[in-house]
């Protein structure tokens, strides 16, 4: 793992779309992984605004975000499909025909895992997946003592990740108690990994991905055995990192970060 401090959010934000902008760059077919959640909104704002001013093309990039809720209909404001269209679809020229979800209003929730990680495979596999950390230590909606090998499957959520996620929803009720992911060996198998972590609340759960054991009880400690895995922090975020020093110096001094100094 490669961690990358940086000052605020919104460095953090700059920077994790940089990193995409490059890889969409080198690769215009690029297969892109996607996360939704607050600390996603702002990188695809950056993304945006790379296409508005900066000719970034998304026409021939195809996507798969990492999950979606059970029971909500694409359309409905509350689905990570509209999260999506928001956030980046509406705002870039990509073809919706290449973004997918998973459907989380399949009927047969079986077929629906197994048909996406098919498409995965038939794009020739993730190159570079997006990912955030949930305050319990999920990466897509993989909660504690989800199989490291796991794949696409239907998940039941934690209480933790209800609470956070309650927010964005009238009433915590109203929070789906299920949703469909991205296996953590699915996300293994992605070329590339970019985490990316934001906030104070998150300083504790990134410690414990980062430098814990590897654990199920923390599925992002799985990203430890990925061979290309980038994590971005920032500061509040980083604060309960052991190696902090050693990671600012990595960035300051390695000539591969010298452009995004
Ligand atoms: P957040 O969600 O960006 O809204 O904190 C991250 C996650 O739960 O994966």
């Amino acid at each position: 793992m490669e961690v990358i401090i940086q000052k605020d959010a919104e460095a953090a934000a700059k920077l994790a779309a940089a990193l995409i902008e490059r890889a969409l760059r080198a690769k215009p077919s690029l297969v892109l992984g996607l996360a939704t959640g607050a600390t996603m909104a702002p990188i695809y704002a950056h993304l945006a605004r790379l296409h508005r001013e900066q000719n970034l093309d998304f026409s021939l990039c195809r996507t798969f975000n990492l999950d979606e809720y059970v029971g909500i209909p694409p359309d409905d404001p509350h689905s990570f499909r509209s999260f999506m269209d928001r956030h980046l679809f509406d705002l870039v020229n990509i073809d919706k025909r290449n973004t997918h979800i998973p459907d989380g209003m399949a009927t047969d929730f079986r077929e629906e895992c197994l048909h996406y990680e098919r498409l995965i495979e038939e794009c020739g596999g993730i190159d570079l997946q997006l990912l955030g950390i949930g305050v319990d230590g999920h990466i897509g909606f993989n909660e504690p003592l989800s199989s490291l090998l796991s794949r696409t499957r239907e998940k039941a959520l934690t209480p933790a990740t209800i609470a956070q996620n309650a927010k964005y929803f009238p009433s915590p009720a109203q929070v789906p108690r299920r949703g469909i992911t991205m296996g953590v060996g699915t996300i293994l198998e992605s070329r590339e990994c970019l985490l990316v972590a934001t906030g104070i609340e998150k300083a504790e759960i990134v410690a414990k991905a980062v430098e814990g054991p590897i654990t199920s009880m923390v599925t992002a400690s799985a990203l430890q055995l990925h061979p290309r895995c980038r994590v971005i922090v920032d500061e509040a975020a980083a604060s309960r990192l052991q190696g902090i020093e050693y990671y600012r110096w990595i960035f300051e001094n390695e000539p591969e970060w010298t452009e995004f100094r």
